[in-house]
């Protein structure tokens, strides 16, 4: 969405109410029928159509004459909901600029307490895309799966970035709606984009967070230059939703590839060597 504060501003009370229907009926419908946004927006059936009838102009919902009419919405429309409830709940006061588009996230500023991100997470857009394209027959792929996906992999994200902070540096997670994920705003930037003065020191630091990460029981399984933050001295681990238990089959396995990642960033770009064998021994340590 080219302006998600302007299309917030444009919708009142009674737009949510017909958005948050169609939501809801989203958990349970593949194009949700008219009376249940009728019933769940508490609004009369004329005012809900009418409301209905704009939103879709702006193609903030989608709809289908047939076998029955129903309603749609998009990943736009669901950014407004999340955005709606967080303002409601009074953890987001302003909306700033977008500053990041990432593979499975739209990341925003914003204002609450303090200076904030609101992270959008698009899961489930590309892959249920492919899948239909792929295999269009495919009937018991429900249309609304990336909902389930973006919401399930937000919640995952909030309740790993609860375990891990403090003691982990990784952003402080503040708050939850629906797939939007609200969390402490870092000044900085991301490791691929600046040129370290010591750069030894930092790739230690960084192998003592994967190591605390560790003993507390999680591996971050999507480490990288791009998820690594520089924040004055300080470094910050970013971008946990895919990240997994140490008891996962696979953990071992995620855990050289991060750590293969990084020692390859800092050969690359700094001529530092150093073996996966001693990186693994750094954070696994005896323990
Ligand atoms: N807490 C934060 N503070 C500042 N910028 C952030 C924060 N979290 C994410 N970003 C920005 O948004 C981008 C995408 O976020 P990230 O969590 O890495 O999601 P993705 O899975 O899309 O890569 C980051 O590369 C960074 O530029
Ligand atoms: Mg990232």
């Amino acid at each position: 969405m080219k302006n998600l504060a302007r299309a917030f501003l444009d919708l009142d009370k009674r737009d949510f109410a017909v958005l948050r229907g169609v939501e809801k009926g989203m958990r349970r419908h593949d194009w949700v029928p008219l009376d249940n946004v009728v019933r769940i927006s508490g609004l009369t059936h004329k005012a809900a159509e009418r409301r209905l009838r704009t939103l879709a102009e702006k193609k903030l919902v989608y709809w289908t004459p047939d076998p029955y009419v129903g309603y749609q919405i998009g990943f736009n429309a669901y950014d407004l909901v999340a955005l709606g409830t967080l303002v409601d709940r009074d953890i987001v006061r302003n909306l700033g600029d977008l500053i990041g588009v990432g593979k499975e996230s739209v990341v925003y500023e914003a204002l609450g307490d303090e200076p904030l991100v609101i992270k959008f997470h698009r899961e489930g857009m590309t892959s249920f895309k492919h899948v239909r394209r792929v295999r269009d027959h495919l009937k018991d792929v429900p249309r609304c799966a990336w909902i389930l996906a973006a919401r399930l992999a937000a919640r995952k994200e909030f309740q790993v970035l609860s375990g891990l902070y403090p003691i982990v540096t990784v952003p402080r997670p503040v708050g939850l709606s629906h797939h939007a994920l609200v969390l402490e705003r870092l000044n900085g930037v991301e490791l691929y984009k600046i040129d370290l003065l010591n750069p030894k020191e930092c790739l230690d630091i960084v192998l003592e967070e994967v190591a605390s990460a560790w003993r507390l029981g999680f591996v971050h399984a999507d480490l990288s230059e791009y998820n690594v933050f520089i924040r004055d001295d300080q470094v910050v681990i970013i971008d946990w939703p895919q990240a997994v238990h140490r008891s996962h089959p696979r953990a071992r396995e995620l855990l050289e590839r991060d750590l293969a990642n990084l020692i390859n960033y800092f050969k690359r770009s700094y001529r530092i060597d150093m073996t996966l064998e001693d990186a693994l021994g750094t954070v696994m340590g005896n323990k």
